[in-house]
């Protein structure tokens, strides 16, 4: 297999990163720098990162967190502040997360080691909508409602269509249930606030057919095996 994969295979990080470490020369195949992303290495060969010996792991560690609110979705901060690697400590594998919530968004975020899986679901282009559960400001028309599911502007991007219901309407805020299949920073934010309402609270509920399900916000469970299968089939 590609270099890069062999490294991410092996849990140290993701690919995108690998290619990184071996351009910056902390890769040595078979003794030698190896500073070429294209090269194919197999179990024969001697793999270091940083003079360790890496070896690919085949058995992969799946972990659906609610992440709560005031964590930031990285495994280390220079700011100081709480990571969502915290919440998964008592795991021995280097565990990455599956794409971002922002510090303040609650609900269901996957980490795991597996480098290539996190790369293919996080990946832009991927087509799996991802559930949100909102309590925006004041009331959501009809109008608006049209707007939200046909695409807005978040500032230089239309956003593609989503899928929204109101699951209940409070007399100064709506609860509702938002699905999009795109993941743009802070995308529905941005989509409720193109329309005028503000994101009170955010929640995701769900990853393609992963649910949050009743899961403790800062507790985590490991994905069942049609989980798994599920998500290396996207
Ligand atoms: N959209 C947001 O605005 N924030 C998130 O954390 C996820 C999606």
């Amino acid at each position: 297999m590609r270099l890069n994969r062999y490294i991410a295979a092996a849990g140290i990080c993701s690919r995108r990163k690998a290619d990184e470490l071996i351009e910056a020369g902390n890769v040595k195949v078979n003794g030698a720098v190896c500073r070429q992303m294209g090269v194919q290495v197999d179990e024969d060969d001697r793999v270091t990162v940083n003079g360790k010996l890496i070896r690919p792991r085949t058995k992969k560690t799946y972990v659906a967190l609610n992440k709560p609110a005031g964590y930031i979705t990285s495994m280390e901060d220079d700011r100081d502040r709480a990571t969502v690697a915290e919440l998964v400590a008592d795991i021995p594998e280097r565990l990455f997360p599956v794409g971002r919530l922002d510090y303040n968004t609650t609900g269901l975020l996957l980490m795991t080691d597996d480098g290539d899986l996190a790369q293919r679901i996080a990946h832009p282009g991927h087509e799996v909508y991802k559930t949100y559960v909102a309590t925006v400001s004041g009331i959501l028309s009809d109008a608006r409602l049209a707007r939200l599911r046909k695409g807005v502007d978040i500032g230089g991007f239309i956003t593609s269509p989503a899928k929204v219901r109101i699951l209940k309407q409070n007399p100064r805020s709506t609860v509702v249930e938002i699905a999009i299949r795109e993941g743009k920073n802070r995308q529905v934010r941005k989509m409720f606030a193109a329309v005028g309402n503000k994101v009170q609270t955010l929640e995701r509920t769900a990853i393609g057919q992963i649910r949050l399900g009743r899961l403790k916000e800062g507790h985590y469970r490991k994905l069942t095996r049609e989980e798994i299968e599920y998500l290396r089939k996207l």
